[in-house]
């Protein structure tokens, strides 16, 4: 049946996520490592009479279900390059989390953009679908990439980078979201107070990317950081609490990602992962808890139902 494609798409978090100043055009200048994790959303996107969107899974209500959403964006704007039929029916089944800073909403765009891509078997060169996808969101050109990479302007500028083996993780995940430019606006706001004395800013992070290529999970660990982190914990205190808990069952290190609110633990194995989250769902901090590792491949597609 060629009527319809499906595509899987990554989670994210931010391994590293160095955040300098506001920029002329409402942007942050960013220095991160981004790493996907097995954590899958499904697009697909299948011919109709009209446009609509269908979420199904943890978080649907969350989701704007009509042309705001960011996949039936990525149609629209991939038909008015290619000149495929924006008129297309998007099921979006959803597993990572909603508003978590996993990059949710930027992974359904880049596997709306890879499923459509394919029902119109559009001649699109990967450049053109990667520029598209930063015209989306300063995420989605990563949730197209997959594996570990150095995101530099806004995030969406993308070097692979070198890591060895896989990373276990436990993802403890709130119960209420965080709005990505909240977090943002909180951070220039904490940083006019106290003069950013915790920044990263936006030098490369040499240290961790070696850790990296190593494959050594214990270099690893203490070289996670997110600039943020104290943003995000300023606009949910409770999430102090989540990161001792993860700490204290046994994670080697945890940190926020992205613009939070969900809180990544890297652990030492897979075996330490579902001792740290069980652990961790017994301690009743997190709406959900769940494990992954990583890296893992960018969108792709796979058979549809
Ligand atoms: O690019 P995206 O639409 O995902 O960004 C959402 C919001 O997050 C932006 O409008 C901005 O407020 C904030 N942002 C930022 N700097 C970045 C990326 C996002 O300030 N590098």
């Amino acid at each position: 049946m060629m009527g319809a494609a499906t595509a899987r798409v990554p989670a994210k978090i931010n391994l590293h996520l160095g955040v300098g100043p506001l920029r002329d055009d409402g942007y942050h200048e960013l220095a991160t490592l981004f790493c996907a994790l097995s954590l899958y959303d499904d697009v697909t996107v299948r011919a109709a009479d009209e446009l609509s969107v269908t979420v199904r899974g943890d978080g649907r209500r969350e989701v704007p279900a009509d042309a705001t959403n960011l996949a039936a964006r990525a149609v629209v704007e991939l038909a008015s390059h290619v000149g495929g039929d924006p008129r297309v029916e998007i099921i979006i089944d959803k597993t990572i989390p909603v508003a978590g800073g996993m990059a949710g909403g930027s992974a359904d765009a880049a596997g709306a953009l890879v499923a459509a891509a394919r029902l119109w078997r559009a001649d699109v060169e990967r450049a053109e679908l990667v520029e598209i996808a930063a015209s989306l969101g300063s995420d989605v050109p990563f949730s197209l990439a997959g594996g570990v990479a150095l995101g530099t302007g806004r995030g969406e500028r993308l070097l692979p980078v070198l890591s060895r083996g896989q990373f276990h993780w436990v993802l403890a995940v709130a119960r209420t979201g965080l709005s990505t430019p909240a977090v943002y606006a909180e951070l220039d706001r904490l940083r006019s107070r106290d003069d950013a004395a915790t920044s990263a800013g936006t030098d490369r992070p040499d240290e961790l990317m070696v850790a990296l290529a190593s494959g050594d999970v214990t270099a690893v660990a203490p070289l996670l950081r997110n600039d943020l982190q104290p943003a995000a914990l300023s606009l949910q205190p409770m999430l102090r609490r989540t990161l001792r808990a993860g700490r204290e069952a046994g994670a080697l290190a945890g940190v926020v990602s992205g613009s939070g609110p969900t809180c990544a633990f890297l652990c030492a194995d897979a075996q330490a992962a579902i001792t740290v989250a069980a652990e961790l769902s017994g301690s009743g901090v997190a709406k959900a808890v769940r494990t992954a590792s990583g890296p893992v491949a960018g969108a792709r597609l796979i058979p549809p139902d």
